[in-house]
């Protein structure tokens, strides 16, 4: 069966908010380098990573499906932060949205039959419920340890081993 025109314009409007996703915690990343959270740096640029595959599995499936995929232009992200937990907030936040986004592309699938969509994006429901998990259990950490310099750094060290 073909892939709906309305289907392929809603993946291909995914693969750029994956897109800016990955900007945006590149650029979080690059907020804790220079605040010399090393620890933090190197937790958003996996994030980073992962966003990027995030894009290229939509790109993928596109592909597999015979469709056109439309290179996006990618939004210049947020450079500064108030502290680490301004931060994880707005990465938690973030991910709602994008979890919201992806029920929307499951609703539109639904509403056109279109079950093989409908199998692909099981990935992200899941992937989006482990993202969600991830950013709100760091933000309940810092909320918990507090603004103290050395409390950060603690949860710092800690995000150094993902
Ligand atoms: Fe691609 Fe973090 O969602």
């Amino acid at each position: 069966m073909k892939i709906s025109d309305a289907m392929v314009a809603a993946i291909n409007d995914q693969i750029k908010a994956e897109f800016d996703s990955a900007y945006i915690y590149l650029a979080m990343s690059s907020y804790f380098k220079a605040e010399g959270l090393d620890g933090m740096a190197h937790w958003m640029k996996k994030q980073y990573n992962e966003e990027i595959e995030h894009a290229e599995k939509f790109i993928a499936y596109l592909y597999e499906r015979g469709a056109r995929v439309i290179i996006p232009e990618i939004a210049k992200p947020k450079e500064t932060y108030e502290n680490a937990l301004d931060v994880f907030k707005t990465s938690y936040a973030h991910e709602q949205y994008v979890t919201s986004r992806i029920y929307k592309l499951v609703d539109l699938a639904v509403s056109e039959k279109d079950y093989a969509t409908q199998s692909m994006l099981k990935w992200f429901v899941d992937e989006q419920m482990e993202e969600e998990d991830n950013t709100s259990s760091i933000v309940s950490k810092l909320e918990f340890l507090g603004s103290d310099k050395h409390h950060v750094y603690i949860v710092d060290r800690e995000l150094a081993a993902r």
